[in-house]
């Protein structure tokens, strides 16, 4: 086991030989936006100088416009409480709802705002109308907060959940759509799929699935915890019955933020109570909120649009897939993130094979590098923002080596 001291010993030997300086230098610069964006949006954050921050994908963090929102809107609310939440303040969190809904391409009353994606995902499971032997299908790569519902629907309807395991690491759309199609039965009703994989980071080819879960009359429930802010979200063109989000991981927004889809139709049959009285923020089925959380979450909104969530995704795109290519060439890594860029997003993981993912976190937690342990696999997962530099992928694919 190589201790601390040895680590840094090794890593100052590797940059003396030169070995560093060509591992740093095998990242192209042709970075697919203004090079200096990345440096200009760190700045924007409240992380201190020389934090590695690559573990977006667990909580994102808030660029100073949204903090001072959430800060104003506090003590805006706190000299006139009543008249705020219910006037001024209140009305702004509506158009918050808007933001929202224009940012994900649906219509306002399809959109509830939320604490988080596991509140979204669970107030639709609670309602969905399932009878024992039932099916739902999930794959083996879902988080926690997306199984919860699901195993609720087990427990008080008796259905039946099945996990189908996708190819690791996939090679294309056809081999994913091909291994979820054949998991389906004449008893499946519900399909529950993460939009952008906790895990390896796919970008699930959602159109194709929900034209076959439609051709057959199943509920297509989307966990779409890792995906805005991070790849455009077209809500209509997903085809989801709902979808179910956070604001506090790619969007950067306040955290226990995050919102509902429900498509439109759907609120119609049996709501969840949160939606009884409508999808404004305010009603009586939702009782009092935090206006200052979702007044910041409309300012991440604002922040993303005036960037532009092409340009965002372009570059975590490109950034992941340098980092996936020097990863590769790392002894002991294996990777888990499927190669090809058109199941991909800003998110790359891989396994380790010859050292314990914790004690790798913990060493590049000494160095100020944070990443994301992925207990499942041996696994670290990094998650490349906008505000990551490829100096921030240098540095940690470095120590990465020199800890192998
Ligand atoms: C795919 C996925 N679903 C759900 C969650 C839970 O998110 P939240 O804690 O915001 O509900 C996460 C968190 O990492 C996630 O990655």
């Amino acid at each position: 086991m190589t201790s601390r001291r040895a680590f840094i010993q090794q890593a100052g030997a590797l940059a003396g030989a030169g070995v560093l300086q060509g591992i740093a230098g095998t990242t192209s610069l042709a970075a697919p936006v203004d090079e200096s964006l990345p440096e200009r949006v760190r700045r924007e954050l409240l992380l201190p100088r020389g934090k590695n921050y690559l573990n977006t994908g667990s909580l994102g963090p808030s660029p100073r416009a949204v903090v001072d929102t959430v800060v104003d809107a506090m003590w805006t609310l706190e000299r006139d409480p009543v008249s705020e939440n219910w006037g001024r303040l209140g009305q702004q969190m509506e158009a918050v709802r808007k933001k929202v809904a224009d940012f994900i391409h649906a219509d306002p009353k399809e959109v509830l705002l939320t604490r988080n994606t596991t509140e979204g995902l669970s107030l639709v499971c609670q309602v969905l109308p399932l009878a024992p032997g039932d099916e739902i299908i999930t794959t083996t790569l879902e988080h926690g907060g997306g199984e919860v519902g699901l195993e609720y629907l087990v427990k008080t309807r008796g259905a039946v959940l099945k996990k189908v395991e996708l190819p690791l690491p996939p090679e294309s759309k056809e081999e994913i759509v091909s291994v979820i199609e054949k998991s389906l039965t004449p008893s499946t009703r519900v399909l529950m799929l993460s939009h952008v994989n906790t895990i390896t980071g796919l970008l699930m080819p959602l159109a194709e699935i929900s034209a076959i879960a439609k051709a057959r009359s199943i509920f297509l429930l989307i966990d779409g915890a890792q995906a805005p802010g991070l790849t455009p979200v077209d809500a209509r063109a997903i085809g989801a019955d709902a979808y179910a989000s956070s604001g506090h991981k790619w969007l950067l927004g306040p955290k226990e933020t995050g919102f509902l889809y429900l498509r439109s139709g759907f609120p119609g049959k049996v709501p969840p109570v949160f939606a009884l009285y409508g999808s404004d923020v305010y009603t009586q089925s939702s009782g009092t909120r935090n206006v200052a959380t979702i007044m910041g979450l409309g300012a991440a909104i604002d922040w993303h649009t005036s960037l532009g969530i092409e340009t965002t995704s372009k570059y975590c795109l490109w950034l992941r897939n340098e980092c996936y290519r020097r990863l590769k060439a790392v002894p002991g890594v294996k990777m888990l993130s499927p190669e090809n860029p058109a199941l991909s997003t800003g998110i790359v993981s891989f396994e380790m094979t010859n050292r314990k993912n914790t004690e790798v976190y913990a060493r590049l937690k000494e160095q100020n590098v944070i990443v994301k342990v992925l207990p499942q696999h041996n696994g670290i997962r990094i998650s490349c923002h906008l505000f990551v530099t490829p100096a921030d992928i240098d540095q940690f694919i470095t120590l990465l080596t020199a800890l192998s």
